[in-house]
């Protein structure tokens, strides 16, 4: 009989953290235990400072921790405690032998299913929330089925379909709420358990149960779907810019297509985060490990329009700063992969800094949620980067300034203020399209946006 007094949440990330406080926010009567390796990760849940930072998320955990939510190492007890254990890992793309630079690294996933299988006493359910590879679920049962205690284990899917920087409303009403489980009597139990779970707060037709692989293979699909939206607005930015169409006015015309929609229609430097490249690569590693070349081929694809838009990005800085930024001041805006968070995991700001500092720019970072992050990111550039947290310092002597995060303070900044304190011909080039451009091109600036013609002084 599984105990759902009770849940442990082993990976306390971007995921664990957020979808453990919400879970604890809406079901007091359940416990909630979040466990992690990372004593330091730990130490900052249960502190002032936590980890990670999402709008709402303080007010959540501080709802919820001591009362029925908590943060430890403790791992081993966790286990033999709760009969519900989430498996929130960390599944990168695996950087050696084969499949490196595509396959998902399963080595934090396989810990996990091991220290579970040795601290296990009682039959449990486990919920993979990491994202996997379609059919991980198999390897994790013949891993957990040599157990010699004979201890029942369930494992059941429930992908996270959170987006950083929404995290906490994502959680709070999700489109929708996926759980997989084997199509067996036990297997649909399980799901139940965990169905039941969300529907505290969520509306019961808003929880979709399906079997393990279809769950399994939605969230890389999902994320697929979603990356190639932004690919393919971008590839048509190019387009725009050569041909006099504006990206705007035409991302606007095919999103009122109820077929198409409106929204991940907005052009922009590129995507980045810990998720989009990753899970697209593990999803072309998947169909050639299957023999479907072609269907790897198209999705390898949008990967490689996004790292085409980061480049064509900067070679259109240079081409309009007289084909040279060698020694040039250029504060970049945002260095957080999006707006309301301060993850830079594959951010489109570290491989346009990069590029910028090949061509011995002086790059100045600027951001209000993750300059803490950028020596990590870049730690080969040395003295050639400064962070500065305040915009208006940031640009300062700059020749250009290149947005590269939507954060809302850019969009209201004091313009004339920035440009008066700039080199001139100043320049701006909006990676995002957040900016009023016909305005700054009024106070002086070269206007650069994607998929628009530039507003040129020079
Ligand atoms: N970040 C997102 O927006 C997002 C959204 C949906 C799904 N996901 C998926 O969720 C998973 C987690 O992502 P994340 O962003 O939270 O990662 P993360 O790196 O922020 O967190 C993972 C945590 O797991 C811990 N961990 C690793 N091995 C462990 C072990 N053996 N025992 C205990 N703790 C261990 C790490 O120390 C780390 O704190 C990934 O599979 C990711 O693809 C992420």
């Amino acid at each position: 009989m599984i105990d759902t007094s009770r849940i442990l949440c082993i990976g306390a990330g971007y995921v664990g953290g957020p979808t453990m406080a919400v879970v604890a926010a809406k079901c007091p009567h359940i416990r909630v235990d979040v466990v992690d390796i990372n004593e330091a990760r730990i130490a900052a849940w249960n502190s002032a400072e936590l980890p990670i930072y999402e709008p709402g998320l303080d007010e959540v955990v501080r709802a919820a921790r001591g009362r029925n939510l908590f943060f430890s190492t403790d791992i081993a007890g966790g286990i033999r405690d709760a009969d519900i254990i989430f498996v929130s890992v960390n599944t990168p793309t695996k950087t050696f032998g084969q499949g490196a630079g595509y396959a998902a690294d399963l080595q934090h996933w396989e810990k996990t299913a091991r220290q579970i299988l040795a601290h296990a006493t009682r039959d449990k359910i486990v919920v993979e929330k990491s994202t996997l590879p379609v059919r991980t679920a198999q390897a994790m049962e013949r891993i957990l089925d040599g157990n010699p205690a004979g201890v029942r284990f369930d494992v059941v899917s429930n992908p996270e379909f959170l987006a950083e920087g929404s995290a906490i409303a994502d959680l709070e009403r999700p489109d929708r709420v996926l759980i997989g489980g084997h199509d067996t009597p036990a297997g649909r139990a399980a799901r139940r358990i965990i169905a039941d779970i969300y529907a505290t707060w969520v509306p019961r037709e808003r929880i979709i149960e399906s079997n393990l692989w279809s769950a399994e293979l939605s969230k890389l699909t999902a994320n697929a779907f979603l990356a190639q939206r932004i690919s393919s607005i971008n590839s048509i930015s190019a387009l725009c810019e050569v041909t006099g169409a504006d990206v705007d006015e035409v991302a606007y015309a095919i999103g009122t297509d109820s077929r198409v929609g409106p929204r991940f229609l907005k052009a922009s430097v590129g995507f980045g985060g810990s998720c989009f490249k990753k899970d697209i690569l593990n999803l072309v590693y998947i169909c050639r490990s299957h023999g479907l070349g072609e269907v790897a081929d198209y999705w390898e694809s949008v990967v490689a329009i996004n790292e085409w838009q980061q480049s064509r990005f900067v070679r259109n800085m240079l081409a309009s700063m007289f084909n040279t930024v060698a020694g040039k001041r250029i504060a970049l805006f945002g260095f957080a992969f999006k707006a309301d968070t301060g993850d830079t995991r594959e951010s489109a700001a570290i491989g346009v800094a990069r590029q910028l500092l090949a061509e011995r720019a002086v790059v100045v970072i600027t951001d209000p949620k993750a300059l803490g992050s950028v020596r990590e990111e870049l730690p080969e550039e040395g003295d050639r980067i400064e962070c500065e947290i305040d915009p208006y310092r940031a640009a300062r002597g700059a020749h250009a300034i290149a947005v590269m995060t939507e954060w809302r303070i850019y969009r209201d900044l004091d313009y004339a203020r920035i440009f008066a304190s700039m080199e001139k011909p100043a320049f701006v080039f909006d990676g995002r399209n957040i900016l009023d451009h016909k305005r700054l091109h009024e106070i002086g600036f070269n206007v650069y946006a994607l998929g628009k013609a530039p507003l040129r002084h020079v």
